[in-house]
């Protein structure tokens, strides 16, 4: 059975000192919760610090961003054998801003998880439509033509070691979070890509995460949205008390459900 993971992406904020401190109250908050996985992901800068006090509690440590290189002449470079060295179990490949901002494209998003496979991390690997591609109707299309380009070339075992996160761009930090028949919709398409390339079984033991707009208000009708497996959370995974509130629905709605299909 598997369980729900959820991810506090911090992306670029806080001093080593914020995020000790946000870590010191979200590792107290989860306790000896166990009905879900939890991550956080802060800015490279701050991975040593919220490592130290992840070491032995059952937070896990991610990353938002890697190199696919395992070392080399690659100035501002982060390896995969640096982060894993770090603790790192997680690293968040292909958001939308790495994508958009830093013109991310889908080849260079495969060899990184193809490299962070290698080094036996666990890829989390953001997908999503911008608001024209959706209301051209070509949601479907480019969320498939994500994912299939990811997992070229990859072994079966190698793909289902990789969680999924749709992330549509409209949905990110606007507010506008999207509704559970769109991401049902969206959600139900990777699963069945990964049918076609694992098989029934595998596909569902996948983890396929929403992230966009994610808040305390929202969380319960979101860990109730069918084929919803998680969240990767920006925002509101930056205040302890939101982000446990979070932790806690999904915890709530999760609790005695059979996962299993
Ligand atoms: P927000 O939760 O701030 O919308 O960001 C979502 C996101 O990008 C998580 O990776």
């Amino acid at each position: 059975m598997k369980t729900p993971l959820v991810v506090g992406n911090w992306k670029m904020h806080g001093s080593c000192a914020e995020a000790r401190t946000l870590t010191g109250c979200i590792r107290q908050g989860t306790g000896a919760l166990r009905t879900v996985e939890v991550a956080l992901a802060p800015p490279f800068t701050a991975l040593s610090t919220v490592a130290t006090i992840l070491k032995r509690g059952n937070l896990r440590l991610a990353a938002q961003n890697v190199h696919w290189e395992e070392a080399g002449a690659f100035t501002g470079e982060i390896s995969p054998k640096m982060l894993r060295d770090l603790g790192c179990r997680y690293v968040i490949v292909g958001h939308s801003e790495r994508r958009h901002l830093f013109h991310e494209d889908n080849r260079t998003i495969a060899k990184k998880i193809a490299a962070l496979l290698r080094t036996e991390l666990g890829p989390i690997l953001c997908v999503g439509e911008t608001l024209k591609e959706r209301d051209k109707g070509t949601t479907v299309r480019v969320i498939s033509r994500q994912v299939l380009s990811a997992l070229k070339g990859l072994p079966k075992n190698g793909i289902g070691k990789i969680t999924f996160a749709y992330e549509p761009v409209w949905a990110i930090g606007t507010g506008r979070n999207a509704n559970p028949d769109q991401i049902t919709h969206v959600h139900s398409r990777i699963r069945e890509i990964l049918k076609g390339l694992l098989g029934k079984a595998k596909a569902t033991n996948c983890r396929i995460l929403y992230g966009g707009s994610a808040r305390p208000e929202n969380a319960g009708e979101l860990a109730g949205t069918p084929e919803v497996d998680g969240l990767l959370v920006g925002g509101a995974s930056l205040r302890a008390e939101g982000f446990l509130k979070i932790i806690r629905e999904f915890s709530r709605s999760w609790r005695g459900q059979s996962l299993e299909e």
